[in-house]
């Protein structure tokens, strides 16, 4: 058996923090595995980008641990947690073409990535034909790669990405999804990845961490998600959303849905 596999990659452990005396997240406990990608996923002001600043670094916990292969980071400053992330906006320099965004990194830090492991991760996202295009020349889908691309050949010990999908349409969507993945998978690297929409955490993720008021309403695989929601609110924020959705195709498509959803199995 791998070893390496039964690390716990990520650990936070009793994690609480407040805004003005409000509480936003409080008890969250969690192990993330080496090389798994976990969604977040939950209402607007659940706390989602709050809980992955906390595990990047740029906001400090109010109590509570964070373990990153079984050493305590709570206290360790951003830049030498070694994670990495992917905003929302994709935070691109205008003034560079893709090239130079992407290999931006390495000016300083050179020894990371070798310009064969750059070249693969072009080619893997595939930017080949946009390396010497200006950032304001590219789709949001590309920008999107870009930014995917830039944050990994700095090999990130964790990748967090903050609604990496939400700018994107459907066609796009599902090649990144898809490409990022790949990644995940051909490099073994750890993906935290915020989203509000149920679909795409339960079809991209090995497992989706739903929060609510303030603190986990479930954390598990998918298909655990799909066939034993912990609770009314996994049942109507997720199932009920997705099989409203689940109709409207079938609806659309002028067939009946086949079978119900299974009945929850509510606490
Ligand atoms: N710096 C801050 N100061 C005060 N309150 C904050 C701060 N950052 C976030 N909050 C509050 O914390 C709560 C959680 O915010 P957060 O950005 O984590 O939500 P979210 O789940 O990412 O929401 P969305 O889906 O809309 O992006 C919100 O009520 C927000 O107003
Ligand atoms: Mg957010």
């Amino acid at each position: 058996m791998c070893r390496r596999k039964e690390l716990n990659m990520l650990k936070l452990e009793n994690i609480r923090k407040s805004y003005d005396n409000v509480t936003i997240l409080d008890q969250i406990n969690l192990e993330i595995e080496e090389g798994e990608i976990v969604s977040i996923l939950g209402p607007s002001g659940c706390g989602k980008t709050t809980l992955l600043n906390m595990i990047l670094g740029i906001t400090d916990a109010d109590s509570g641990k964070i373990e990153f292969q079984g050493e305590d980071l709570t206290d360790v400053p951003m830049e030498k947690r070694g994670f990495n992330i992917v905003f929302q906006d994709y935070a691109l320099f205008p003034n560079l073409n893709v090239y130079s965004n992407i290999t931006y990194g390495l000016r300083n830090k050179p020894q990371i990535s070798t310009q064969k492991e750059v070249e693969e991760l072009i080619d893997l996202l595939g930017l080949r034909e946009h390396l010497y295009k200006r950032i304001d020349q590219l789709s949001g889908g590309q920008k999107q790669r870009v930014a995917l691309a830039r944050t990994m050949v700095m090999k990130p010990r964790i990748l967090l990405l903050d609604e990496p999908l939400s700018a994107l349409d459907g066609v796009i969507k599902e090649s990144i999804k898809d490409r990022i993945k790949k990644i995940a998978r051909e490099y073994q690297l750890t993906t935290i990845i915020v989203t509000h929409d149920p679909e795409e955490a339960l079809t991209l993720s090995d497992k989706v961490l739903i929060l609510n008021k303030g603190g986990i309403a479930q954390f598990g695989t998918p298909d655990e998600i799909v066939h034993h929601p912990k609770n009314p609110f996994v049942q109507d924020f997720i199932l009920n959303q997705l099989e409203i959705k689940r109709n409207n195709i079938f609806t659309l498509f002028d067939r009946q849905p086949s079978e119900r959803m299974p009945e929850s199995v509510a606490c």
